[in-house]
């Protein structure tokens, strides 16, 4: 990468938090609105029409200032395209995180903007739509959350360990087994406790902010990690693979943790539950 390459990817941030501050401000415009409301893949798998509005206010906006960047969309992928990742600059955004939290006005909302070069991870804006936090990360150039730098939580000791998770949009049988016997593994280690919150987003973000010590999901997107793995690693800590290998933006799984000794421990616990991939067609 050349310095000018560098460079831009700072007038990217630059302009990345002003789109999440604008669509952050959409969002909570929308969220005091009636809400219509469809199912995507699953029944419990929503999207509004807020979430198609936010989303093509960032690309529109973000295309207009960088024609040759590629984009990679919650609801664009819902409508059927591509979702590749290539060597080119390219945006991957959710433009509302927690949509079922957005439907119920349950205040835990974001808007997430990943930015990746080479496949590689560069930045990530987060706006929390309902408290206007922002969090930004950048490769080499630290994790905030409002300016303040975050830092992980170092605790090693998972009895000491507060873990976060989410539920994912599959509800069969067979899911449900697996997932509450995950749970039940890192609740009986014993951790300290377990949270659900409704957004990979935000949880991640809480995680960066040394809130919680671990983090696991299986069926979260893309887009609802690549902003809020830049700040996890930024902040110190680590993002992988739930098999322990490295992060596969892709593989629709995600172990995060402060320390490599929580994730190391997570990791040993879970039980898989089968995703697919974001880049296999459906
Ligand atoms: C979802 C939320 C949810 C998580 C799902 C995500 P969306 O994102 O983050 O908490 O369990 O895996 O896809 O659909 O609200 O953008």
């Amino acid at each position: 990468m050349t310095s000018t390459d560098s460079d831009r990817w700072g007038e990217c941030m630059d302009v990345a938090v002003q789109i999440a501050r604008k669509a952050g401000k959409m969002v909570q415009e929308a969220v005091k609105q009636e809400k219509r409301v469809r199912s995507k893949s699953t029944p419990t798998d929503l999207v509004t029409e807020a979430d198609h509005q936010v989303e093509e206010l960032i690309i529109s906006t973000l295309r207009e200032r960088f024609p040759s960047h590629r984009f990679i969309g919650e609801e664009s992928s819902a409508a059927g395209e591509k979702c590749i990742l290539t060597d080119n600059p390219t945006w991957i955004i959710d433009p509302i995180d927690g949509t079922c939290n957005f439907v119920h006005s349950f205040p835990m909302v974001a808007v997430s903007i990943g930015f990746a070069v080479n496949k590689e991870l560069e930045l990530g804006v987060i706006y929390h739509c309902f408290d206007e936090t922002l969090y930004t990360g950048r490769k080499g150039h630290g994790a905030f959350c409002n300016g303040v730098r975050l830092h992980v939580s170092k605790e090693k000791d998972v009895s000491k360990a507060l873990i976060l998770t989410e539920i994912g949009a599959k509800r069969d049988p067979h899911t449900l087994d697996i997932f509450l016997g995950n749970l039940k593994k890192l609740l009986s280690a014993p951790s300290h406790g377990v949270r659900i919150i409704g957004s990979s987003t935000l949880a991640l973000c809480l995680l960066a902010s040394g809130a919680a010590e671990g983090y696991y999901q299986y069926g979260l997107h893309c887009w609802d990690i690549a902003a809020a793995a830049v700040l996890i690693r930024e902040a110190g800590g680590c993002v992988m693979d739930t098999t322990g290998g490295p992060l596969d933006l892709m593989s629709r799984r995600v172990v995060a943790a402060g320390s490599q000794e929580i994730a190391d421990y997570i990791v040993q616990q879970l039980q898989p539950i089968s995703y697919g991939r974001d880049d296999h067609d459906p």
